[in-house]
């Protein structure tokens, strides 16, 4: 007789039930692992749901599924050759126009591959130009899952927004018992629901963010500026835009990305871009460093040396941008950040309560592993209440991630 486990059959009915995925386009990437007869079933479900799925095999894949089984399941055609181009479009960019690309199995092979920007196959092509979520799903040998190369090549994965479902311990095809076998079907549907639900969280929303140091200028030549590199501000703007939100950058620099771009590299010209977007956007996240002052009197002629050893620049008060659009008490959601040498937590209190935002985002700039130029970072968020949450050390990606998860449920 057979058993089902009570969760596998709430899942089962969970995602039988679930029409998020109606006319959600399915990449599915199968790579030369055993478990690869499994991924018939998951096209099943996938297109029991309504979705339209695609699917993309690395040439070793073709050794354990037939490209007839997978074209009849899938009712469409299959992938593998990067150089069969049948449109104006090259496969491995038409490819990218799906929702979601699940890798599974994901042998070690294609996971060093993927982590290390290799591109010597269609799914691998495909992997480097893919925007959206991409899930990797591992399966193998018990011995090839501990190897240190493998877990590094995850960790690299993971570190870069890749979505990893770990496998799970039990009675390997190779007739061993250990950690390696694919996660069923079932389980990689359910994950794939999670992570687009989760990455269309912010649908519908606008978000400003600011972003770099702004940059004060004395003459033609020179400014006053920070070490601000603007990372989080860019991790945060990805990471929005990825979420489903409509995203705004001001930064004080060019920025790439799948959102608006105005530049604003004073901090005058950031509070106009700021306040004339105001009442448009669901939030403001001032990820920026703002210069406290600027030069009072600009020269339009670059400053000469003169025989004094000393030189002296007044300067004057440049807006508080936080405060002031804190002060104007709209319906707009208000994020700050603060970067502080000590003190974090007490410097941090103080500050949210005289600025008046929502939240602030705290971090601490002693230190050399994370803020400033760092790819890492660990912060405080602190609400109105001074209920404060610490993040853990991270990627600026994740912690990004995590910051839009706290601010916006
Ligand atoms: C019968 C057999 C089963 C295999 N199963 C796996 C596996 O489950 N996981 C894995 O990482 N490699 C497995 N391999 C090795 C891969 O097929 C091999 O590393 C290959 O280069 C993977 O290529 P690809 O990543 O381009 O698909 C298997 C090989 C054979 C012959």
């Amino acid at each position: 007789m057979l058993y089902l486990k009570p969760e596998f059959v709430t899942s089962i009915l969970l995602s039988y039930n679930d029409t998020m995925l109606k006319g959600k386009n399915i990449l599915i990437g199968i790579t030369g692992g055993i478990a690869a007869y499994k991924i018939c079933t998951l096209i099943r479900l996938y297109k029991k749901s309504g979705a339209n799925v695609r699917v993309v095999v690395t040439p070793n894949a073709l050794n354990f599924v037939t490209k007839l089984t997978l074209q009849s399941l899938s009712q469409n055609e299959v992938f593998s050759d990067c150089f069969e181009i049948n449109d104006y479009k090259p496969e491995h960019i038409a490819l990218t126009e799906s929702d979601i690309f699940i890798i599974a199995p994901a042998s070690a092979n294609t996971i060093g591959k993927l982590a290390n920007g290799i591109c010597d196959n269609l799914l691998l092509s495909t992997a480097c130009a893919f925007k959206k979520p991409i899930l990797i799903v591992p399966a193998m040998n018990t011995n090839m899952w501990e190897n240190p190369f493998v877990q590094d090549n995850l960790e690299k994965l993971k570190n870069c927004g890749f979505h990893i479902l770990e496998p799970d311990s039990g009675f390997l095809a190779c007739g061993t018992n250990g950690t390696g076998r694919m996660r069923e079907p079932d389980e990689i549907y359910d994950k794939s629901v999670e992570i687009l639900t989760k990455n269309n969280f912010l649908s519908g929303k606008k978000i400003l963010i600011t972003a770099g140091g702004t940059k004060e200028k004395i003459d033609p030549v020179r400014y006053i500026t920070n070490a601000s590199s603007g990372k989080m501000g860019i991790a945060l703007a990805r990471n929005a835009q990825q979420m489903g939100a409509e995203v705004t950058l001001v930064s004080t620099f060019n920025a790439d990305g799948d959102f608006e771009n105005i530049v604003t590299p004073t901090a005058q010209e950031m509070e106009t871009t700021v306040k004339s977007k105001l009442n448009e956007v669901d939030c403001v996240i001032m990820a920026a460093a703002v210069s406290d002052f600027r030069v009072k009197e600009y020269s339009s002629q670059k400053i000469k040396k003169t025989s004094s050893d000393t030189m002296t620049l007044e300067l004057v008060k440049n807006p508080d941008i936080l405060k002031e659009i804190s002060d104007l008490k709209t319906n707009t959601k208000i994020i700050g950040f603060c970067a502080e040498s000590e003190n974090l937590i007490e410097n941090a209190k103080e500050k949210i309560k005289a600025k008046g935002c929502d939240f602030l985002i705290a971090n601490d700039i002693s230190r050399k592993d994370i803020g400033f130029n760092s790819d890492e970072n660990e912060v405080y968020i602190l609400d109105k209440a001074l209920n404060i949450k610490k993040l853990d050390k991270d990627t600026k990606n994740n912690i990004a991630k995590r910051i839009l998860e706290e601010i916006f449920e």
